[in-house]
């Protein structure tokens, strides 16, 4: 399967050499406006196809995206050090409004998967556009990162709370990919079991200092990662590697990211993470659930304050 990315810097490349290293899709190609870095990054990542899985990894320009199922969006600015992810919406709206109409021109039927944020927003903003120039574009083929991520840093310290692997503990963080987020407690578990049964029974309590350390951790990641190096790109980079896989594999898994919701805890078409069937052609279907009082209200607390953003 051919993935094209759109922005070849930290993000996209972090994503590209994610992909060749789990051997994902059979061809990559990077465009960006800066045509040297996509050039330099695309030789860079395929030097590494020896030690990985074999693949073409090129640079073009969006004609040389045709082809391809799926393109990642990662072109934009990054957060700045102590700036919100909506604050960055107004830049990056703009990019998108020149970038998505050239590469659906290449490759009309592409899924869309956008990591550039503020995602959420970022995700309705492309479907809009996409909508310009292909009305009936479906919406499940614009996805956003969303969430995978922070569900990933809740299930990882999750698991170092409990000592065991994080592909053993199954935790889901809803809503905004951002400071709203909402991790989904009452649905966690592990060892087929609610996750605080689990943990009394393995001798780690989660008591109510444990769980603050945990949302803390997951909630603040970017933003102290952001103060250390300026920005995250490895994290997300393998996030969005795992999606294009459940994509390419037409896994229909399922996992935490964005899409336009018709409703979501009382608030209408908004964008926003939550447990979604991926596969072949993109977003397959979608999980809403179960919350207890406080998780519902912060749902729709989150997804109030992305209708806000983005009207
Ligand atoms: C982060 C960026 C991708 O959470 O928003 O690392």
């Amino acid at each position: 399967m051919k993935i094209g990315i759109v922005g070849a810097g930290f993000v996209g490349s972090a994503a590209a050499y994610a992909m060749v290293m789990r051997g994902v899709g059979t061809e990559i190609v990077l465009v960006d406006r800066n045509q040297d870095l996509a050039v330099a990054q695309a030789e860079d990542i395929h030097h590494a196809t020896p030690f990985a899985y074999p693949m073409p990894v090129n640079a073009g320009d969006y004609e040389a995206l045709a082809g391809s199922c799926v393109v990642v969006l990662a072109a934009g600015a990054n957060q700045r050090p102590g700036e919100t992810r909506l604050e960055l919406l107004e830049r990056n709206a703009a990019v998108f409004g020149d970038i998505i109409p050239r590469v659906l021109a290449a490759a009309p039927q592409a899924i869309l998967l956008v990591a550039t944020n503020p995602v959420d927003v970022m995700t309705q903003v492309s479907l809009e556009i996409a909508r310009r120039t292909s009305p009936d574009f479906p919406v499940g083929k614009v996805i956003g990162s969303g969430t995978i991520l922070d569900t990933a840093r809740f299930r990882a310290l999750l698991a170092k709370h409990l000592g065991i692997s994080p592909k053993s503990v199954h935790a889901h963080v809803l809503g905004e990919h951002g400071d709203s987020e909402v991790l989904h407690w009452s649905g966690a578990d592990a060892g087929a079991m609610p996750i605080s049964d689990f943990a009394d029974q393995v001798g780690h309590p989660l008591t109510d200092a444990v769980r603050a350390e945990i949302d803390q951790g997951v909630r603040g990641a970017a933003g102290k990662i952001i103060k250390g190096k300026g920005a995250t790109w490895y994290g997300i980079g393998g996030g969005l590697a795992r999606i294009v896989q459940a994509i390419s594999d037409d896994e229909r898994a399922v996992m935490t990211c964005s899409v336009v919701n018709p409703e979501v805890a009382g608030v209408q078409n908004v964008a926003l993470s939550l447990p979604r069937i991926v596969g072949l052609e993109g977003v397959l279907g979608t999980i809403h659930p179960h919350l207890d009082k406080g998780e519902m209200a912060a749902l729709s607390r989150s997804a109030g304050i992305l209708k806000e953003a983005v009207t």
